[in-house]
């Protein structure tokens, strides 16, 4: 097998959970390691992609890549998504983008004297469908994380985000998902998909590189 079929296609990832400021100690967060994207961007380089890794933070190791850009927000991550696109073939969204932040960030450290407490929260960017609605979008690969209906919520953001690729994975169970050393995918694409069953998230990435590596170049085959 030809192992380097990225060679020299720059790729831009997502990767990690990002952080909503409530108040200076306070966010509202997702639930990612950043284990499946790390992974991911690093199996794309042993393609010999020169990815570029935009990452919220995490306690895991980050892997070597050409470029990594370190955000907490969605909205730094959107920014620094939209500086770094342009120059890129390919765009992975492996992070958990919190979808609403507060509306407003307190000053101080919001006090608990009162029994209940009622958060406003405004709807974030959503950082790859504005990538894939770009007028030259890159190939783009989105992820599904969902707990029900895996195929039919999957199917529906690829074509409603108009995507090339989404990988599926089931979350909040027992096994896979985030905070796991092992998951399980499914990927679809317009006309096909393919099972990618529970292993290690080192290895269920390097499956997933060979898979966007293939569509990527029969992609620009055509
Ligand atoms: O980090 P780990 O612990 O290893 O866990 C890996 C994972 C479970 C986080 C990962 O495999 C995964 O599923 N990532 C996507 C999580 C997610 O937010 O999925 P979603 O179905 O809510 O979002 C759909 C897609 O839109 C994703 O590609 C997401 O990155 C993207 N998105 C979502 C919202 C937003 N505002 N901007 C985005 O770009």
């Amino acid at each position: 097998q030809a192992e380097r079929l990225l060679m020299g296609a720059r790729v831009l990832l997502t990767a990690g959970p990002t952080r909503e400021p409530l108040d200076p100690v306070r966010y509202l967060g997702n639930r990612s390691s950043g284990r499946m994207g790390y992974a991911l961007a690093s199996a794309l380089v042993n393609l010999g992609a020169q990815v570029v890794l935009v990452t919220g933070p995490t306690v895991s190791p980050l892997p070597r890549v050409s470029k990594v850009i370190q955000v907490e927000t969605a909205l730094e991550m959107h920014r620094a998504v939209m500086n770094e696109v342009g120059e890129c073939a390919i765009f992975v969204a492996t992070a958990a983008v919190a979808d609403y932040r507060p509306m407003e960030i307190a000053t101080h450290k919001i006090k608990k004297d009162a029994a209940e407490l009622t958060l406003h929260l405004i709807r974030n960017p959503d950082i790859l469908a504005d990538v894939a609605a770009l007028k030259a979008p890159p190939f783009t690969v989105g992820f599904a994380a969902e707990t029900e209906n895996l195929e039919q919520h999957a199917r529906a953001k690829l074509t409603a985000k108009k995507l090339n690729m989404i990988a599926a994975n089931q979350v909040g169970g027992e096994r896979g998902g985030f905070e796991h050393d092992e998951n399980a995918l499914t990927v679809f694409w317009r006309d096909g998909q393919c099972g990618l069953p529970m292993m290690s998230k080192t290895q269920l990435a390097r499956e997933l590189a060979d898979l966007i590596a293939e569509h990527y170049r029969g992609h620009h085959a055509t």
